[in-house]
């Protein structure tokens, strides 16, 4: 399998229930990308065909993003770029440093291909990322920056401290992500209000630029409440959204699923789609959406694409399957368009909802 298999996709397999686990396999990725045969190395093992698209102004390689979460410190964007994926998200930053609610408190169920986790924003503040990223070279695909907000603050306050995090990263990153749907930062989503997302929106565009701003939502909304978000992000602006979030939902009543959290994985997967094909019908699919939640096949990506999201993003799959999922899912997808007579991922986009 090689020295890219054993660095990287066996320790976030095989350690992934404790964090430091997770770090290891970070460094791990940093380590390999450090030199030019390493990269090189990982391009040949690890490198999907390319599956060009457009949105959001911008080009992708690829539709297959990295979700939040992963490198929440943008420590390993090279990496993820040699791995494949077409673009990446970094964060959650929240305006002030934090170190998130106490440990253990990520937890992993390989039953049901699902993970819990309650991390709540442990992130190194927006003043630190931001000179961070000032410092690191900017990958060659989008970058995007979620942004959420410090437990400190109140959610009175709430778009000052989402909008000082916009300002500081600006010049560094090419899109954000409102986060105002993590299950971990007590009350946070209720910000996904309309008055309080308003508030939010509002004052992040005064410092976002042309770059475009996204909304990230949580699964657990009424249908009702979804299009109301829609509604107002859309009319203030959005560039569009990203669905889904964690859900406080439990398949079932066993023990990993028993932890407080938010719970992410296959069990995901079809809620995230049918808020995927809610948000596309509401907006006739003229609205960009980045479908995330429990995708792990290329069946479960091309599922997302055909309800209607022009992107994907991956989380859970790459702790259970390791970085070979991104190959898999990308030239998969390439196979079902192939199949389906489609030059262009645009093609497929929302092609369930035309019946
Ligand atoms: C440990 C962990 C940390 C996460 N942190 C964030 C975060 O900071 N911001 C965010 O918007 N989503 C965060 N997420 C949610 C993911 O970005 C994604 O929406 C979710 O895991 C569903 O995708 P998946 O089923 O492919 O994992 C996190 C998920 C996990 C498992």
């Amino acid at each position: 399998m090689g020295l890219g298999y054993s660095l990287i996709a066996r320790p976030i397999l095989a350690l992934m229930d404790s964090e430091k686990a997770h770090s290891r396999a970070l460094l791990g990725l940093r380590f390999v990308t450090f030199t030019f045969l390493g990269r090189m190395m990982l391009r040949v093992l690890y490198r999907p065909r390319k599956v060009e698209t457009e949105c959001l102004g911008m080009n992708f390689s690829n539709p297959l993003g990295l979700a939040a979460g992963m490198d929440k410190k943008a420590e390993a964007m090279r990496g993820w770029e040699t791995l494949g994926f077409g673009f990446i998200e970094v964060g959650g930053i929240t305006e002030h440093e934090q170190s998130g609610n106490p440990k253990p408190r990520m937890f992993r169920s390989s039953n049901h291909n699902a993970l819990v986790n309650r991390m709540g924003f442990n992130n190194p503040g927006s003043e630190k990322m931001a000179s961070h990223l000032a410092k690191s070279s900017k990958p060659n695909i989008p970058l995007f920056l979620n942004v959420g907000k410090s437990k400190i603050t109140t959610l009175e306050d709430a778009h000052l401290d989402y909008a000082t995090t916009v300002s500081r990263c600006e010049p560094y990153v090419d899109g954000f992500v409102i986060n105002v749907s993590s299950p971990n930062t007590p009350n946070l989503r209720e910000l996904q209000k309309d008055e309080d997302l308003a508030r939010i929106i509002v004052e992040v565009q005064k410092y976002s630029g042309e770059k475009p701003v996204l909304i990230k939502i949580a699964p657990d909304l009424e249908d009702m409440q979804i299009r109301s978000i829609v509604d107002t992000a859309r009319s203030l602006g959005c560039a569009g959204i990203i669905a889904t979030n964690t859900t406080i939902e439990r398949p079932d009543d066993s023990k990993t699923m028993d932890e407080t959290g938010g719970l992410s994985g296959k069990p995901l997967s079809s809620r995230s789609t049918q808020v995927i094909r809610l948000i596309a019908d509401h907006t006739d699919g003229d609205w960009p959406i980045i479908g995330v939640g429990g995708i792990s096949s290329a069946e479960d990506a091309w599922e997302k694409i055909i309800n209607g999201a022009s992107l994907l993003q991956i989380y859970s799959a790459m702790v259970f399957q390791g970085a070979s999922v991104i190959k898999k899912i990308v030239n998969g997808l390439d196979k079902k368009m192939k199949a389906q007579g489609f030059t262009s991922l645009e093609q497929a986009i929302g092609i369930a909802r035309r019946g």
